[in-house]
Order: structure tokens, then C-alpha cells, then sequence
């Protein structure tokens, strides 16, 4: 008889439900991160020879097994499509990187998935390197960078203030009063955290010519990112996109701005645009209460009532608003990790699926696919609660946790949300109509593709007529 196959034990523990199941899974998991540990130390003081012999035999990830049930690293077997993991214990494995012994390992298995990031956009930082000296060091200043004061929250709503009562009037004029709301996302977010990325270099002021060039960065960036998923870039692309950013930014210190504007402008704009959508448009019943409290946010941005839904007039708090817009909408929807026994080719890399996850009616309710912000006021529902539960993931885990998940992001979003909010208000008496809807009501949760909505587009309206009248 064939003894007892431990990967399969773990896999089939995290398949199966109940209390049964989950203890065999943790006590599983925990022997496995034992043999783990001691073999990491093995690693140090034996001979490699020995080393090897020793570990031939070794727990492995469940995720690189999980479907096929018998996938072996040594024996080179057919491997399908690519797995997408979309249980919380599967997927807490594959980021938390358990198949891997060393740090090195782990974050290998991260950034080759990212390889095409180094082709298509030049890239060189944490996501990409491979030397965890260089990696570390990005985190850090990425840390730094995103630590604000109250002075200098201040400052960023002050600038977003003017860039995005700007962008309405340039778009008005170029387009005969109409505004693209994607257009007027896309170029705020990116023109508002350029000073925060680059606060050393100098970043061009308001201008028709800085305005357009934006916008022509904020499409190539998309255009080169999604033809770097399916096919190659097109020739000139990112020297074209290298170039409108020297326009924004005028001392450019000789390395490569993208290294900063993407991770943080990629995810940013999108989540924005989608929490805006539901704040203003999808949720009539609750827009006036949500709104308000997205202006309290905006005229002190650091303050601790960000957290609070019990003094909010209806009973949610900004954070509350945010994380739901980040369940629903994750930007980052699936997070990739090159596990052995996998082909090293992009197309199959094993894959935890974020958004699924985020919208699974077994962790969420029936509702799980509604735009409902205050399931986050409750106990059940804290920060601490749910990262260690593992079901909100939004922002990655530990090891490779984002360093923008506590204060930066949420933050950051509800500002411009806010901020577009109550310039669009005070411009034009709260009132807008919309021209072209592209779709936003629709039953269901808005699409999470990041060309979806791009023609959505308002203009003043004379008349108090609500704008979904229009
Ligand atoms: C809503 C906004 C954001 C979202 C949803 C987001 C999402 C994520 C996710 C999912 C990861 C983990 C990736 C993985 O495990 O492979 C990550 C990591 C990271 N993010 Fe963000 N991010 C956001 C904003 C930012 C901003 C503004 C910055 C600033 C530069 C940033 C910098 C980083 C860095 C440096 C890492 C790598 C951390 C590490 O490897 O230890 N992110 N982010």
C-alpha cells in the first residue's frame, strides 16, 4: 500500500467544508510550515549534497496540485489551463508563498510572473527584481513616500481641488460643455500623486499643454498594458509615453518614472472611478448621506472620523464606503505567483482570484454582489478581522503586502472621490446631466475591465433636474 500523500491530504482538507475539514487543514498546514522551517535552517549548516537528499521528500504547495491531484515537479507532466484559486485557504497559501523556503524564492515567484512588465514599460522596482536588497529598498521609500502629515494631506486636497475644477473647464471648452468623468479621473489621479511619487522633482503646472499630455500618458499606459498581456507592444509605444511624462515632469532625475506611476496610478484611477460611479450614480437612496460623508473626508483628510460609521448620519463610515468599493471592484483582480511544477510561461501561471473571492456568496451573503458599504459596520467586519480571515484581499498579503493598504490608498481614494464630488457641486449646483450612461445601470455590479465606462460622460444642466432623470 502506497503511504499517505500529504500534499493530497492538505488539498482535499482545503476543499472539503466544516469544522472537520478546517482543523485537518490548519494542523496540516502547521506540520508542513514546521518541516518548512527546519529544513530552511538544514539549508545553512548541511553540505548541499546532503541537503538535497534530505529534502527530496518535501511538502509542497497545495495550490500547484489542488486540480490536477497529482501534479510532480520532477516528472514533467502535461499541465492545462491555468488554476485560479478562489478559496480563502488556497489562496492564503499561494501569496503567503509556503511552497518556497527562502525569501529569495518567494519573491521569484512573484516577480517572474511580472516579466512583462520589464519589456513592456522598462520597469525595474519591487516588482520586478529579483534581489531582495533592491526590492526591500523600494518598499521603504514607497513607505516614506506615502507617510503624510496633516499638511501634507492638506496639500494634496488642495492640489486635486484645482486639478479636477481645471480638467471640467478644459473639458468643457474642447468638447462644448461635455465632461468625460474617465478622462477627468484619469488625469486628476495621475497629476495628484505625481508630487507625492516625486516630491525631489518638479511637476509641470496647470496647463492646456500638461493637461493634454496627461491624458495621452493615461492612454498609453492602458494601451500598453493590455497589450502586454496579449501580444507584443507596439514599437515606439512607451518612447512616446517616456516622452508626454517628461512634459509633466520637468527635472527628471534620469531613472525611469514609470517604476512609481504604475503600481501606484494603474490601480488608483480605476477603483477611484468605480467608487465615484457608485457614490454618485448607482445608489440614489443613500447618494446625499454617502456624499456628505465623503465631504467631512475631504476637509480633513487625516482625521480619525475616516474610521467612524457609529456618528455618520447613515451609519457607515468613509472607510466603510472605500472597502466595499474594493471588494466589489478589486483593481487588482487576479495575483499570480510561478509555483513549480507550473510552465514559466504568463499565460499559466497559477492565479488567486481576488474579485471571485471578494464576491463568493458563501463568505458574503447572498448580496455579495451588491454595492452594500455598511456590512462593514459591524464587529465581524474590522480590518483585523478580515486580513486574518484572509477573505478581503484587495491589496495582496504578507510577504508582499501592499505598503499603500492601511492609510495611503483608502485614504487617497475617498479624497478624490470627495473632492470630485463637491467641485462638481459647487460648479454647477449639484446638478449634472448625463450624456452617455455606457451601461452604469445596468443590474449587477459595474464591470471591473479597465475599459469599461470610458464614454461616460455629464454636462450642466440649467434646470434642478437629478441626474437620473436624464
Ligand atoms: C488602491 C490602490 C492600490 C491597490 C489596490 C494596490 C494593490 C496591490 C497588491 C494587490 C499588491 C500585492 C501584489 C502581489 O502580491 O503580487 C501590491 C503591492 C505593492 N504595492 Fe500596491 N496597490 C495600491 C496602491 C499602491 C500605491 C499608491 C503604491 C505606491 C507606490 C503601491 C506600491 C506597492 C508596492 C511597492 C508593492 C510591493 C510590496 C512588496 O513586494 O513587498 N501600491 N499592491
Amino acid at each position: 500500500m502506497l503511504p499517505p500523500d500529504p500534499d493530497k491530504m492538505i488539498v482535499n482538507a482545503a476543499r472539503g467544508r466544516g469544522v472537520i475539514s478546517r482543523i485537518q487543514f490548519l494542523v496540516l498546514t502547521a506540520a508542513r510550515q514546521i518541516w518548512q522551517k527546519l529544513t530552511g535552517t538544514l539549508v545553512k549548516v548541511l553540505p548541499q549534497s546532503v541537503y538535497r537528499f534530505l529534502t527530496s521528500w518535501r511538502w509542497k504547495d497545495p495550490a500547484t496540485i489542488i486540480t490536477n491531484g497529482q501534479r510532480d515537479t520532477d516528472k514533467q507532466v502535461d499541465i492545462p489551463l491555468p488554476d485560479v484559486f478562489k478559496s480563502p485557504e488556497v489562496i492564503r497559501e499561494l501569496l503567503k508563498g509556503s511552497a518556497f523556503l527562502t525569501r529569495e524564492d518567494r519573491l521569484a515567484s512573484r516577480n517572474n510572473t511580472n516579466q512583462r512588465l520589464v519589456s513592456a514599460f522598462g520597469l525595474d522596482n519591487a516588482f520586478t527584481t529579483n534581489a531582495l536588497s533592491h526590492k526591500d529598498e523600494f518598499v521603504t521609500r514607497a513607505k516614506q513616500l506615502l507617510r503624510l502629515d496633516q499638511a501634507k494631506w492638506r496639500a494634496v486636497a488642495g492640489n486635486a481641488e484645482q486639478l479636477v475644477r481645471f480638467g471640467i473647464t478644459r473639458q468643457e471648452e474642447r468638447a462644448e460643455g461635455v465632461v468625460n468623468v474617465s478622462r477627468l479621473v484619469q488625469t486628476t489621479v495621475l497629476l495628484a500623486v505625481m508630487p507625492i511619487l516625486f516630491p525631489e522633482n518638479e511637476v509641470a503646472q496647470l496647463t492646456f499643454e500638461a493637461d493634454e499630455a496627461a491624458f495621452s500618458a493615461a492612454q498609453a499606459i492602458n494601451r500598453i498594458w493590455a497589450a502586454s498581456k496579449t501580444c507584443q507592444v507596439a514599437e515606439g509605444e512607451l518612447q512616446g509615453l517616456l516622452r508626454e511624462l517628461k512634459v509633466l515632469l520637468t527635472s527628471p532625475d534620469g531613472k525611469n518614472p514609470l517604476n512609481w506611476i504604475i503600481p501606484a496610478y494603474e490601480t488608483l484611477w480605476r477603483i477611484t472611478f468605480r467608487c465615484f460611479i457608485e457614490v454618485h450614480y448607482k445608489n440614489p437612496e443613500q447618494q446625499e448621506h454617502f456624499k456628505e460623508v465623503f465631504r467631512h473626508h475631504v476637509a480633513d483628510p487625516m482625521s480619525a472620523e475616516f474610521e467612524d460609521h457609529v456618528n455618520s448620519n447613515c451609519g457607515v463610515s468613509c472607510s466603510n464606503i472605500v472597502n466595499e468599493a474594493l471588494r466589489l471592484y478589486p483593481p487588482t483582480k487576479k495575483i499570480y505567483r510561478a509555483t513549480p511544477g507550473y510552465p514559466t510561461d504568463s499565460s499559466t501561471y497559477p492565479a488567486a482570484d481576488i474579485e471571485a473571492l471578494h464576491r463568493d456568496p458563501a463568505i458574503w451573503g447572498a448580496d455579495a454582489d451588491i454595492f452594500r458599504p455598511t456590512r462593514w459596520a459591524s464587529e465581524k467586519m474590522m480590518p483585523v478581522e478580515v486580513r486574518r480571515r484572509g477573505i478581503f484581499l484587495p491589496f495582496g498579503m504578507s510577504p508582499s503586502l501592499c505598503p499603500a493598504s492601511q492609510v495611503f490608498a483608502p485614504r487617497i481614494i475617498a479624497l478624490l472621490v470627495g473632492v470630485m464630488d463637491s467641485v462638481m457641486a459647487q460648479q454647477c449646483g449639484s446638478t449634472w446631466k448625463i450624456v452617455e450612461d455606457d451601461g452604469i445601470f445596468r443590474v449587477g455590479p459595474l464591470r471591473n475591465d479597465r475599459d469599461a465606462y470610458l464614454s461616460l460622460s455629464v454636462e450642466r444642466c440649467e434646470e434642478d433636474v437629478s441626474i437620473h432623470a436624464a
